[in-house]
């Protein structure tokens, strides 16, 4: 197998995966909706744009596509919007090779799945919680009451999610929904243990060719509306009617951490990778992200992770502040993928990096 072209589709972190694409020497291809044409003609380092009606696997990844992107030996970089916007076998039916492990996104996307690699790599994860177990009488013993976050499955963008503290805060939130048509079950929904802390999200990127992992970076999201209702006093938010939140991502702001706390990082990444070599062969390969929360006692509890490039690595185009203790240049994990594959190309080893 050869490889020419990175190509990818035109949201989410295609600009920074094309960008570091050019910058080692590749063609540079994007599925793009028409509507999006006038934003990416901006950018010199986009070789081609193939214009598509909207990013429905029968429309971005139509024969006609990916005949195209055949033709020009290209390899796809996988990311948040085609989970969003395709399903789990459209996605994994596409015949274009992609970069990283294309099995594991089903792991992503299912909420159990990824619960049990999240306890296979001996991660500390909030319990899950079943709706039996959202007991009502909670309040009324003067126990202290439980907090829940209720979420979609998939890349559903925080939206829909809610907290609640028993079964009856539970139920006049999920009936919301129900009506709404956002659910249409009790399965839709998976509830977890809400962790109070700050959320913290680790960028990582893993070589199966030099079989080490990589902290490429670090941020936070700032999401809307939960990071706004935090700038009302409570009096103030009991009485203005919030009903609903939502963890939508509007951006992503740099974060270092504490340097005591870095070896531990690694060593999650180590552990994430080793759990899904075992569970989902041929194992993670390439970027990954791990999200969390630091709580009181700096006590790393993980929510979740994408088995992905996150849109969280576009704050570092330029390279991070981690990313610069590793490479004395700039180095994006757009710009990682690329370089990965060309020393695969090299040492004639692409198959070990493309599924
Ligand atoms: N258990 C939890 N405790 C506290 N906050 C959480 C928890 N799970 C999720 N969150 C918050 O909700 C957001 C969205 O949840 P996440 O599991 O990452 O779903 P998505 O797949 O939509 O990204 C997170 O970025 C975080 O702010
Ligand atoms: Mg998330």
């Amino acid at each position: 197998m050869n490889a020419n072209a990175i190509g990818t589709l035109g949201s989410h972190c295609a600009l920074q995966v094309l960008k570091g694409a050019k910058d080692e020497g590749f063609k540079t291809i994007l599925v793009c909706e028409s509507k999006r044409e006038g934003l990416y003609k901006r950018f010199r380092f986009i070789d081609r744009l193939l214009l598509v009606e909207d990013y429905k696997f029968e429309h971005s990844f139509s024969e006609n596509i990916q005949n195209e992107l055949h033709d020009n030996n290209c390899i796809l970089v996988p990311h948040g919007t085609y989970i969003s916007s395709m399903s789990i076998e459209e996605i994994e039916s596409i015949r274009i090779p992609f970069f990283g492990n294309r099995w594991i996104l089903r792991w992503e996307a299912d909420r159990a799945l990824k619960e049990r690699l999240m306890l296979e790599a001996r991660l500390n994860v909030p319990k899950s919680i079943s709706i039996d177990e959202l007991d009502g009488s909670n309040r009324s013993t003067g126990n202290k009451a439980r907090l829940v976050i209720a979420k979609l499955h998939g890349a559903a963008g925080g939206k829909g999610y809610f907290l609640a503290w028993d079964k009856e805060s539970f139920m006049t939130q999920y009936n919301r929904l129900l009506s709404k048509g956002i659910v249409k079950s009790l399965d839709d929904l998976y509830i977890q243990e809400y962790v109070l802390g700050v959320p913290v999200y680790l960028q990582y990127f893993y070589s199966p060719l030099s079989r080490e992992v990589e902290l490429l970076g670090i941020d936070r999201r700032y999401e809307s509306n939960v990071d706004a209702i935090g700038r009302i006093p409570a009096l103030q938010q009991e009485h203005s009617g919030i009903h609903e939140i939502s963890y939508n991502v509007i951006g992503n702001s740099p974060l270092v951490l504490r340097e005591s706390l870095l070896d531990e990082v690694y060593k999650i990444g180590e552990r994430f990778v080793s759990a899904a070599e075992y569970l989902v062969k041929p194992g993670m390969i390439g970027p990954f992200c791990i999200e969390g929360v630091y709580d009181q006692d700096g006590r790393f509890i993980v929510f979740e992770f994408s088995a992905r490039i996150v849109a969280g690595t576009n704050l570092y185009v330029n390279g991070s502040p981690y990313s610069y203790l590793l490479y004395d240049e700039p180095m994006s994990m757009g710009r990682r993928i690329a370089r990965e594959v060309k020393i695969a190309i090299d040492s004639n080893e692409l198959d070990k990096v493309v599924t």
